[in-house]
Formats: C-alpha cells, sequence, structure tokens
C-alpha cells in the first residue's frame, strides 16, 4: 500500500502543507513564517496570525502538491492539526481542510500537535519505531511521553508554568534579543561561558514535571541588579548560563523517564529540539547508558505539515478518520480521542 497524505498546519505562527508517502517519505514541505510579522510586537498575536494563515493556506498548499509532483487526486486523505493552539489560527487550516477533503472526497484526519512533533522523527527515517520515550520541547509545551505505539501516546511529566520555548523566548526578550528567542540564545550562547552565572533549576531530583517560570525570572533579576549596579551586561554569558540551566534539568528528567520506563530508545522534538547544545547533551547521555537517540533535522522540529501527514497516516491505516463537524480545541490532552 502507498498513502499519499496531504498534512496542513496552522495551529501557531507558521502556514504550513506537505505531501508525505506512508508517514516517513518528505515529498514536499512547504513552509510560510510569519516571523518577521509578529517580530514587531516581540511575540505572535492571534488575530493577525489567523489573518495571515488566510491569505496564506490555499496557495501554501498549492506549491506543497505541485513540488511533490502530484494532484489532488493522488491524495489517500487530508490530514490539519485540530489543536492544541490559537483557536484562530487553527479554525483557518481546519476549515480549509474540511472543505478540500470534502470536495475531493477523500478522508478527513484531525491531528494533535504534539503528537505529531513526535512523529516528525519518523521522517525520512522508517528504522525508527516505538515503543520510546520522547521529550516535545515547544514555545507552548514541555513534556516527557511515553509512546507505546504509533497510536498510543502517555504522559509521564509536563510543565507546570512556562514551557522550556518560552522561556527562552522570555529570556531573550529580557536580553533584548528579537522573537523568536530560542534561536538568537542558540547563536549568542556558543560564544558565552556557560558556567558564568549559576541559574536555578527548578523541581530537579523531584519526580517528571518541569518548572521555567523560576528561571526565567532569575534571568531578569540578575539582568535588572546588574543594571542598577550600572555593570556591564555579559550578553553571550548570561545565554550560556540560562542555556545550560535549561538543558541540565531538561537531561536530567529524561534520564529519569528513560529509567522509569526501562525504554531502549528515545526521542526529542519540538521547536527547542533545533537548540544545538540541547541536541549534543541528550545526544551524550542517551549514548552514555546505550540508549538510541533519535532527533529530527532542525527544519522538522519547529512547526511544519510534514509532522501531520507523518502522525496522520497511523490513523489513516487504522482507518481512523473525522467527520464534517470536526472543531479545533485551544487545548488537548496528549493521547486524548477527539
Ligand atoms: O514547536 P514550535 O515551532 O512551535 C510551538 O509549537 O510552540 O516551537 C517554537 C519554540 C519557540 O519558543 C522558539 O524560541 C524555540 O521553539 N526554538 C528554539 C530554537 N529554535 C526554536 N529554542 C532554542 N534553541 C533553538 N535553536
Ligand atoms: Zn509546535
Amino acid at each position: 500500500m502507498s498513502a499519499l497524505i496531504l498534512g496542513i498546519e496552522t495551529s501557531c505562527d507558521e502556514t504550513a502543507a506537505a505531501v508525505v508517502e506512508n508517514g516517513t517519505r518528505v515529498l514536499s514541505n512547504v513552509i510560510d513564517s510569519q516571523i518577521s510579522i509578529h517580530r514587531i510586537y516581540g511575540g505572535v498575536v492571534p488575530e493577525v496570525a489567523g489573518r495571515r494563515h488566510i491569505e496564506k493556506i490555499d496557495s501554501v498548499t498549492a506549491c506543497a502538491l505541485e513540488s511533490a509532483g502530484i494532484t489532488l487526486s493522488d491524495l489517500a486523505a487530508v490530514a490539519v492539526t485540530a489543536g492544541p493552539g490559537l483557536v484562530g489560527a487553527l479554525l483557518t487550516g481546519l476549515s480549509f481542510a474540511k472543505a478540500l477533503a470534502y470536495a475531493i472526497d477523500k478522508p478527513l484526519i484531525g491531528t494533535h500537535h504534539i503528537e505529531s512533533h513526535i512523529c516528525a522523527n519518523f521522517l525520512d527515517n522508517p528504522g525508527f519505531s516505538p515503543p520510546f520515550v520522547a521529550l516535545v520541547a515547544s514555545g507552548g509545551h514541555t513534556h516527557l511521553v511515553h509512546v507505546k505505539d504509533y497510536t498510543e501516546y502517555v504522559t509521564l511529566g509536563a510543565t507546570r508554568d512556562d514551557a522550556a520555548g518560552e522561556a527562552f523566548d522570555k529570556a531573550a526578550r529580557a536580553l533584548g534579543l528579537p522573537y523568536p528567542g530560542g534561536v538568537e540564545i542558540d547563536k549568542l550562547s556558543r560564544v558565552g561561558n556557560p558556567d558564568a552565572i549559576s541559574f536555578p533549576r527548578a523541581l530537579s531530583g523531584d519526580g517528571l514535571d518541569f518548572s521555567f517560570s523560576g528561571l526565567k525570572s532569575a534571568v531578569l533579576n540578575h539582568i535588572n541588579k546588574a543594571k542598577m549596579r550600572g555593570e556591564t551586561l555579559n550578553a553571550a554569558d548570561i545565554a550560556a548560563s540560562f542555556t545550560k540551566a535549561v538543558v541540565s534539568v531538561l537531561c536530567e528528567k529524561s534520564i529519569r523517564a528513560i529509567e522509569l520506563t526501562g525504554t531502549k530508545r528515545f526521542a526529542l522534538a519540538g521547536g527547542v529540539a533545533a537548540n544545538s547544545a540541547l541536541r549534543a547533551a541528550l545526544a551524550q547521555c542517551c549514548l552514555d547508558i546505550g540508549v538510541e537517540f533519535c532527533v529530527p533535522p532542525p527544519i522538522f522540529c519547529t512547526d511544519n505539515a510534514a509532522m501531520v501527514a507523518a502522525r496522520a497516516f497511523h490513523d489513516y491505516k487504522q482507518g481512523l478518520k473525522h467527520t464534517m463537524s470536526l472543531n479545533a480545541f485551544p487545548s488537548l490532552a496528549i493521547g486524548e480521542r477527539f
């Protein structure tokens, strides 16, 4: 069986469409990023994001089909992110996908955004398969997930406040770096001293949940105190020390989840998985304890639609699909059926 699935993703500030064969072979991956639009506001403005998705979704989808060298009649199904995400942004992709699936009389499959991030690990990588433990760190989520099978996801731990990506973005803002701050901190960290400042590691040694709001406040306090004393700030040292604190907590909890589940495979996913220090640290941790490590290339870590098609393929195989009454879900638990 060969199934070509069109994925559509509009949960935040990327309008994306992609064609993927059998949940792994990427035929096209088109992403229209809104970063330059939201940058002037210092973060994503939901209403602006939704309007931009409306302007772009048609041409982005046409481009994905054309780059894949296929037409609508070649598709097996249309997949779309149903949640979690910004409701206005989600509704744009969802309405478009519903109309398209209805018009071509193909199944509509709604997917969970975080489960899709995890499935980015299968893209162009058919050798990697469940069961495994995944760490998903994005702008809105930080979760440790036990992926028991392609359609069975169990949350082991999650952030109690800010997401890891949110902490990166807020720390970057405090340093006067542009949105989205994660990639800017990543670049700056490479020339800084990670041991210059000792930032807190919240909930260290305690369960599988995370907390990043204290770390964010510690960075703000450090910067404000230095300014009040008239000291010159070393932004690279702050970025590197902040990154070290985030990476050390993410690694510690990931190792604990690996030990508790006894898994032999570990996957990293989500926008923060593009971070060079985190990728290197988790690869080393897994090597040290003899666990297989998988992380998608950075383009499949941040929001994209290939991961949506990758996730949907496994529902498609089981004959699962949604009706035209499928709604958008701004919050949606991992593993929850909708
Ligand atoms: O998964 P994603 O594209 O969107 C959400 O679902 O939220 O993640 C975006 C987040 C942002 O917070 C961004 O700053 C962060 O991922 N990010 C990074 C890097 N690239 C993106 N964080 C750290 N280092 C990076 N290289
Ligand atoms: Zn995402």
